[in-house]
């Protein structure tokens, strides 16, 4: 039997993905199978995905002409999937594999495949995530909106060149990493002012939360809405000349440049 969309690797990003994929309704259960090579694991995703298929190992007769997979694996374990998919036929992949490029992937196929790369980040696995999409040397307009809608089920997804890839990954990849260090600093100034952890825990997630979805839903820039809450001479204005003095733009922008440069290091 054939399957629409295989997901290789059943961890943690390959089961966020069969969640978004079955809420969204972009294909009954039927249609999906998940290979994974982990008996464990294979137990706890049937019990989780009911009418999924789960394999342990992918056959030829699993892929019919429109079969698509997206790659789901460690790094290490990728380009032994990418062959495994090819040799059974499969054209067209999806890959979420940290600093594999289309190139290496398009490798383990004899001719032509559509290999579009990603980069998610973590809230995918809340459905909340956001995505950058890159596609190699033979993918066309219709492989992008396949893989957009893939990812799209668990966050928004933004169109890139695969140069742009380290930069995305630098920013929004490792960005979740960089919140939650200011969301830690922030508890712990809380905690020096004299609230409770708890207490400076919640306002401290609120304000994230809060401030998001004013940056969301008014469309407002955030030099705007810093404005709004900096009047001339007040508190915010205090507060900000210190970190403007201890240069946190500065780092941030390195913060960022460093991680993309790391990962052009281990893509090579
Ligand atoms: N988690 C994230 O937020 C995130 C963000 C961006 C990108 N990514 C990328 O997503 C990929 C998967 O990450 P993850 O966090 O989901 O990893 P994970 O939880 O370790 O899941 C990978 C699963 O795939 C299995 N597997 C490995 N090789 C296989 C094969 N050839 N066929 C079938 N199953 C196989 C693994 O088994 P073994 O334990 O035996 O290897 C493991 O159960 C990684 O390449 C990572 O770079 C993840």
């Amino acid at each position: 039997m054939s399957f629409e969309l295989l997901v290789i690797g059943g961890g943690r990003m390959g089961s966020a993905l069969v969640e978004g994929l079955l809420s969204a309704q972009w294909c009954g259960p039927e249609s999906l199978a998940i290979v994974e090579s982990v008996a464990e694991q294979r137990t706890v995703l049937s019990d989780k995905f009911v009418g999924v298929r789960v394999l342990s190992s992918l056959e030829l007769e699993h892929v019919g002409a429109n079969t698509g997979a997206v790659l789901c694996v460690k790094p290490d374990s990728a380009e032994g999937a990418a062959r495994a998919v090819a040799m059974c036929g499969v054209r067209r992949v999806l890959s979420v594999v940290a600093g594999l490029s289309t190139q290496r992937i398009e490798a383990a196929f004899v001719g032509p495949a559509a290999v579009v790369r990603s980069m998610p980040n973590t809230p995918v696995l809340i459905r909340k995530g956001v995505s950058a999409i890159a596609g190699g040397s033979y993918v066309t307009a219709s492989d992008l909106d396949w893989a957009e809608s893939i990812l799209g089920a668990v966050g928004t997804v933004v169109r890139v060149s695969e140069r742009n890839i380290d930069a995305v990954t630098g920013l929004s990849g490792s960005g979740p990493a960089y919140i939650f260090l200011v969301v830690e600093a922030l508890i712990e100034a809380g905690v020096h002012q004299g609230l409770s952890r708890e207490v400076s825990r919640q306002l401290v997630v609120g304000t994230l939360e809060g401030s998001a979805a004013l940056l969301s839903q008014t469309g407002e820039s955030p030099e705007e809405l810093r404005a709004q809450v900096t009047s001339p001479g007040g508190t915010t204005a205090a507060g900000l000349r210190i970190l403007e003095g201890r240069a946190v733009r500065a780092a941030f922008l390195e913060a960022v440049a460093g991680a993309a440069e790391r990962s052009r290091q281990l893509g090579r």
